[in-house]
């Protein structure tokens, strides 16, 4: 019986590292978000992780607001509305936060199937489950003792790179 070599089972390309960016105040935040946003398009997704309070809102009102050339633009949490919508002119960005929404019957009701077609920033992703869009940058912030935040972004294999080096 045949039986392949080591090297021939390896035939996925190796998983990018997951980048790791310190963000020390709100404007690397912003800094980040404004890099990001840079580079979507529709069909795009961006999944924002990490606990209450660690920028999520914060870096989707700085991406909308680059994005839109408006740097006052009202962007609220959507938290309770859980989904505000913007026209830009790079098309249209949905942002979402699913903090509220349960697994299951609630998702199907939020239009994310015609979402999906546009640009998605989405907070608390972990509620998708298996609605989770594939290819998308998913985004961990994390707060560290001093105040400070730390980024985690994974995904994204052909434009992680361009995300490494402070703009
Ligand atoms: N890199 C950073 N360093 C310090 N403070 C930051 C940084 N990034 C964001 N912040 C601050 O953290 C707070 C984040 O609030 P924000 O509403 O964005 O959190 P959130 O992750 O969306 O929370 P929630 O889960 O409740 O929606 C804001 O006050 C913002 O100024
Ligand atoms: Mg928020």
């Amino acid at each position: 019986m045949d039986v392949a070599p080591p090297d021939a089972l390896e035939l996925e390309p190796p998983e990018l590292e997951p980048l790791e960016l310190e963000l020390p105040s709100l404007d690397a935040t912003e800094a980040l978000a404004r890099r990001v946003g840079q580079l979507l398009h529709p069909g795009d997704s961006v999944l924002l992780s990490g606990p209450l309070g660690a920028g999520k809102t914060a870096f989707a009102r700085a991406l909308l607001r680059d994005m839109a050339g408006d740097p006052a633009l009202e962007v609220p949490s959507p938290s309770f509305t859980l989904v505000q919508s913007y026209e830009t002119p790079r098309g249209v960005v949905h942002h979402y936060d699913l903090w509220r929404v349960e697994p299951g019957p609630d998702l199907r009701e939020l239009g994310l199937d015609d979402a999906f077609r546009d640009i998605t920033l989405i907070e608390w992703p972990d509620r998708l489950g298996f609605h989770a869009p594939a290819g998308a940058l998913a985004i961990t912030f994390t707060p560290s003792p001093d105040g400070s935040r730390r980024a985690l972004l994974s995904g994204w294999p052909d434009r992680l790179p361009q995300l490494m080096d402070p703009a």
